[in-house]
């Protein structure tokens, strides 16, 4: 069924409490028409890494305030809302609680459905809130905090996963080798832009299952070697890695950054020749990735492959793309809203189990 709908998106899986409006429009692709973003990086800064009771507790006391602030934006009313989605995993219990409690408060307060989106699948589809949007099918390179997976894409609600991480995530890889090199949490972004001074070639680290003849990866494997690096520093040094030279640290960070993106640039390129597709997707936060943006337009320039990103300040977690998947969903008539406000989440919850079959 094809009809107008404004839907309101809260997102609340990790530490971040992101709410956004889109507007579906008939067949038309939906727009985006107000999304605010409250991190919680700073708070969880202290601990190096998220905590979890403290994340949930959080975005108690923002979803409210930010559902306002883009009611504003909008000029909406909340009572224009036709339908709330949230997400309802994969992601911390407690904190995907708080989102999935408010979506549905709202939506019995109000009369209207609440729809439970998959993290993933927000993800998944982010750059189709972009200028540019891509068209079916594609396939899709997925790496986020938490997964990294390589997916033919033959519609909303059609994934098919074509290779993924036997073991750590590429963005759990950018996190682990910075907090080793001194670089607090969240630290692919950090490594990211020291890495921007450095030497790629400086340090020898393997490009695990490169050559392992099917779409996989593991990261675990780099994530030692960088160890056995800043151990092998840190025995003839008399300083904490913290006070260790600029142009030392930016080195490895520039050859742990160059391992992580060629291995997903490598598989990216092979799963395009697999399928004989034409399009690539990247999305998830490792997706704002600078040289994984420059390497894969240049790899996909040469081959007449098109690449879609979402817009930077959408690669990572946000309610746009919570809101932007509803949307698609309804509009795909894949799912229906629901008006039974008996709400469970899903911390675990793998993106096949969302899948419909992939027609031959
Ligand atoms: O998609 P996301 O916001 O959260 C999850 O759903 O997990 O991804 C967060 C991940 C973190 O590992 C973060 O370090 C990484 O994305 N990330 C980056 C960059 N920006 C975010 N990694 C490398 N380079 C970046 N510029
Ligand atoms: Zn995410």
């Amino acid at each position: 069924m094809v009809t107008n709908m404004l839907i309101l998106g809260i997102e609340s899986s990790c530490d971040e409490t992101g709410v956004a409006l889109v507007q579906s429009d008939g067949a038309a692709v939906p727009s985006l028409l107000s999304h605010a973003l409250y991190s919680q990086i700073e708070m969880h800064q202290a601990y190096g890494g998220v905590v979890p009771e403290l994340a949930s507790r959080d975005h108690i006391r923002r979803v409210l305030p930010l559902t306002q602030q883009v009611l504003a934006a909008a000029g909406r009313r909340l009572d224009a809302v036709d339908v709330v989605a949230y997400t309802r995993g994969p992601g911390l219990a407690g904190a995907l609680l708080v989102g999935a409690g408010v979506a549905c408060a709202l939506g019995a307060a109000l009369g209207k459905p609440v729809l439970g989106v998959h993290h993933l699948e927000g993800h998944l589809l982010s750059p189709f809130l972009s200028a540019d949007p891509p068209e079916f099918p594609f396939v899709a390179l997925l790496v986020s905090g938490g997964h990294t997976q390589l997916m033919l894409v033959e519609g909303v609600g059609r994934y098919e996963i074509l290779g993924e991480s036997i073991d750590d995530a590429a963005g759990e890889a950018f996190d682990k080798s910075a907090k080793l090199m001194g670089l607090g949490y969240p630290g692919g972004p950090a490594l990211s832009r020291l890495a921007q001074q450095g030497d790629a070639l400086a340090f020898k680290l393997p490009r695990p299952l490169l050559h392992s003849g099917n779409l996989d990866f593991s990261f675990a494997g780099l994530k030692t070697a960088v160890l056995t690096q800043v151990k092998k520093l840190a025995a003839v040094r008399a300083e904490p890695v913290e006070a260790w030279p600029l142009q030392l640290l930016a080195d490895l960070a520039a050859s742990t950054e160059a391992a992580i993106v060629e291995v997903l640039l490598k598989k990216s390129m092979a799963a395009l020749r697999d399928t004989g597709l034409r399009r690539l997707v990247v999305a998830g936060g490792v997706g704002a990735n600078r040289v994984l943006r420059e390497q894969l337009n240049a790899a996909c320039a040469k081959q007449g492959v098109r690449v879609h990103y979402p817009e930077l300040d959408l690669c990572t977690d946000n309610g746009a793309m919570i809101a932007m998947a509803a949307a698609m969903r309804l509009q795909a008539g894949v799912q229906q809203a629901s008006e039974t406000y008996a709400f469970d989440v899903k911390p675990r919850w793998p993106l096949d189990a969302i899948s419909l079959p992939v027609p031959a």
